[in-house]
């Protein structure tokens, strides 16, 4: 047999292994995993509130009640801080109370950065070293950093799979470095320490930011930011007081309140709106 024969034969043995096994191969190869499927935005919503509405939590679930009676043991950005750096951010001076547990000392977003989905999935809907749905917080004294009331809650007995995949999703791909829109001082330690922030917006673009606030939030707000008060304050007041929350707002809505966010907002984006916002004149103070 001559050499091109014998690669005919090669080639034509080829095509028709590959022919007949091609359905399986192709099927396993598009099946998309959980977390492909999963929603980056929805798990943002759950940061703030997984059992809220918005998150499209099962409202008659039974454990609403415990949840909304101590939401500071429940909601991830108690623990962790809208900054994601726990009790190294903005939370340095958020000390226990009977209302709310410790302050991670775990800076997440440092974390994140070398976690598989799967690891943090397997974090999440873990029951080791958590604390229990069934924990009645009866004894619970703040001061002991070894109540169980400050350990991350046991998930795995409260969000389904797909739940946590949407938050793993976030975590993944909505979590952003918070350095990149202002900086940060800190003193002290935890829990007695405290922050303090300053150029916000630092080298964003203060004209593409007012473009967007006028298409996207003078409706609401009013071209000065005034219209509506929030705590007491204007909206540039409120950014530049807490410039480590609003960007969770800005993208994934205020829970209960008419604006609901935009997910799709750039990192750069939102430091122009930043920008914007750290404009005394333009967005001034409520008084
Ligand atoms: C009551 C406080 C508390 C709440 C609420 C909380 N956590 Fe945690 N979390 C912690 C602490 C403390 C750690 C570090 C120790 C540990 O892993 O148990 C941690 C660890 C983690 C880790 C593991 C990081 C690693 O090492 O891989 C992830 C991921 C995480 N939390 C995500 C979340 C998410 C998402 C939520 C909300 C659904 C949440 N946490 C709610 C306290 C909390
Ligand atoms: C549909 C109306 C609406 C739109 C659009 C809207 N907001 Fe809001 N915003 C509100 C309401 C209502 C609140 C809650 C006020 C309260 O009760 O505290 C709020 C809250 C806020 C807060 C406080 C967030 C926090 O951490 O609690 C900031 C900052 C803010 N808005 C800025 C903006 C910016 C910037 C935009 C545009 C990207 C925007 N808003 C778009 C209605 C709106």
């Amino acid at each position: 047999m001559n050499r091109n024969f014998c690669t005919f034969i090669i080639c034509f043995l080829t095509i028709v292994f590959y022919n007949c096994g091609g359905d399986d191969i192709v099927t396993i190869n598009t099946e998309p995993s959980p977390y492909d499927i999963a929603s980056a935005s929805r798990g943002g919503v759950m940061f703030d509130k997984f059992w809220s509405t918005e998150a499209g939590f099962n409202q008659s679930d039974t454990n609403l009640a415990k949840f909304n009676s101590r939401p500071d043991f429940y909601k991830c950005n108690h623990c962790h801080g809208w900054d994601y750096l726990g009790r190294f951010g903005s939370y340095i001076g958020r000390a226990p109370n009977t209302d709310r547990p410790r302050v991670a000392g775990l800076n997440l977003y440092a974390v994140l950065q070398t976690r598989t989905p799967q690891h943090l999935f397997n974090a999440i809907n873990s029951n080791e070293n958590r604390r229990n749905i069934d924990f009645t917080f009866n004894t619970y004294i703040p001061e002991d950093p070894n109540d169980s009331a400050h350990k991350m809650p046991d998930y795995s007995s409260i969000l389904t799979h797909s739940q946590i995949w949407d938050l793993v999703k976030f975590l993944k791909e909505g979590v952003l470095d918070v350095s990149e829109l202002y900086n940060a001082s800190y003193s002290g330690i935890y829990p007695t320490g405290s922050a303090g922030f300053y150029n916000i917006g630092k080298d964003g673009n203060s004209v593409n930011g007012s473009a967007y606030y006028t298409t996207q939030c003078s409706s609401c707000h009013g071209n000065d930011g005034k219209l509506i008060l929030i705590e007491g304050m204007s909206a540039g007041e409120f950014t530049r007081t807490r410039p480590y929350q609003v960007h969770h707002k800005m993208r994934y809505g205020r829970i209960g309140s008419a604006m609901t966010g935009n997910s799709d907002i750039s990192p750069a984006q939102l430091k122009d709106l930043y920008k914007a916002l750290s404009d005394t004149a333009a967005f001034p103070n409520q008084q």
